[in-house]
């Protein structure tokens, strides 16, 4: 089975082809490590999203994560297909608002705001504040009074949902650091004060149960739990939410072990179940948002790297260095992370040898894959890493005072540069003698 994605070919030169590119040339241009993104897949799989929602008959947005990869250009992709964006910061919002996203469909997220980023997201009137505390609920009700606005409003809850993945990217547990716990009758009072505020509006409630989470149960119970608070809201305080917001976590497959549900397929079992829920519970059918990040981004990225030293231990392993590593793609160090890849330069070769793939920085646990198939490999070789481009760049750092790679979008044959690598003198420019 192939795990090239989307527009992803061999040329007749035996190169790995992205959107119509040949990958050793925007090597050769751009240096590596770079970062590629398919730009026709990231549209593909927006598109898939919205196309399911609206022919199962329900009103929706999806709002995409931009944690997972933003930049001007990600932004005004969005913008382009009329996705919405959420945002965790206010570089975040700074980003996206530069990019050209209608603030309207921009909505903030965060367990810890701050009172500067709040201000910023109520003087650029964004859509929708997720609000994740009693403190941010305080501090918006001064900060919407002293400016005399009113904002529309989410309340993040934790429904309590033990969805399988890495206990890091697990959220919708009771003991977790964001939104308001149900059971101990926390989300019940941030709406009661919701409610009452001036200057807020209370359009619903968000969950985000995870990420990279493969099948729907976890969602299923999500919604059974979301639905029994807001109909305990009508019943008990005459509360009508106007959207249920579902957050993200659509698992994707990064190699050949990882069998996620296909997104519409995600989609499909959330709005059943949230449509079965709704008529059981005789509650109007309240709009439906979702979060997707990864499962928009990451299999559209790939990273080529070069290959550079090598060290073969007999009967040990051998390891393949590539001037990339940790501080372009932290995932394998910091979640396990397993990928795959290619060579870009030599597809076809089949004369295989296990190795294992490694970084450049000053860590023994600098491993991008640690056992791999691939062809006999020289210095010069081009090694392309599939699927990164969800938490690839976004989570990027300097470390060893590397500095980070170039991202170029490709379509239809044209390539063009939306982040360019980083200099050394960008290294110290923040630097003060
Ligand atoms: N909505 C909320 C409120 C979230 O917190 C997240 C992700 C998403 C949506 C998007 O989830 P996605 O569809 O991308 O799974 N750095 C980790 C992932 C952290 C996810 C944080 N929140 C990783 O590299 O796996």
């Amino acid at each position: 089975m192939s795990l090239l994605f989307g527009t992803a070919e061999f040329n007749e030169k035996d190169h790995l082809v992205i959107g119509g590119c040949d990958t050793t040339e925007l090597a050769e241009k751009y240096g590596t490590p770079l970062f590629i993104y398919d730009v026709a897949h990231i549209r593909e799989k927006a598109r898939g999203f919205k196309r399911t929602l609206d022919e199962l008959g329900i009103k929706n947005k999806v709002v995409y994560a931009s944690k997972a990869f933003g930049c001007l250009a990600m932004y005004k992709l969005l913008e382009e297909e009329s996705l919405g964006c959420d945002v965790v910061s206010g570089g975040e919002l700074y980003t996206a608002l530069k990019g050209g996203m209608t603030p309207a469909n921009i909505e903030f997220h965060g367990n810890n705001k701050l009172k500067s980023e709040l201000e910023l997201a109520l003087d650029s009137q964004i859509g929708m504040i997720i609000v994740d505390n009693f403190y941010e609920l305080e501090l918006l009700e001064e900060l919407t009074t002293a400016k005399g606005v009113t904002q529309d409003v989410m309340l993040r809850v934790t429904p309590g949902v033990d969805a399988e993945t890495h206990d890091y990217i697990l959220t919708g547990q009771v003991d977790s650091k964001f939104g308001f716990d149900v059971n101990s009758g926390q989300a019940t009072k941030a709406m009661q004060k919701v409610v009452a505020a001036k200057g807020l509006t209370l359009k619903g409630i968000h969950c985000h149960i995870g990420s990279q989470i493969f099948s729907s149960e976890g969602f299923l119970v999500a919604v059974e739990r979301m639905v029994a608070i807001l109909e305990e809201w009508k019943a008990d305080y005459g509360y009508t939410a106007e959207v249920l917001n579902m957050g993200g976590g659509f698992g994707i497959q990064y190699t050949e072990n990882d069998t996620p549900l296909e997104p519409e397929k995600f989609v499909q079992a959330i709005v059943e179940a949230v449509k079965g829920q709704c008529s059981l519970q005789d509650y109007p059918l309240p709009e439906l948002w979702i979060e997707p990040g990864r499962s928009i981004v990451a299999e559209a990225g790939t990273t080529l790297y070069t290959v550079g030293s090598q060290k073969e231990i007999p009967e040990v392993r051998h390891y393949v260095s590539v001037d990339g590593g940790m501080g372009d793609n932290i995932r394998p160090a910091l979640y396990s992370a397993e990928y795959t890849g290619l060579l870009a330069n030599r597809i076809s070769d089949r004369n295989m040898e296990n190795v294992a793939v490694v970084g450049k920085y000053c860590e023994s646990g600098d491993i991008l894959i640690k056992d791999i198939k691939l062809p006999e490999m020289v210095s010069g070789d081009l090694f392309a890493m599939t699927s990164t481009g969800a938490y690839g760049y976004s989570m990027a750092s300097n470390y060893n005072r590397n500095p980070r790679p170039a991202v170029v979008f490709v379509e239809n044959g044209e390539d063009k540069l939306v982040i360019r690598r980083e200099t050394y003198d960008d290294l110290i420019s923040l630097d003060c003698e």
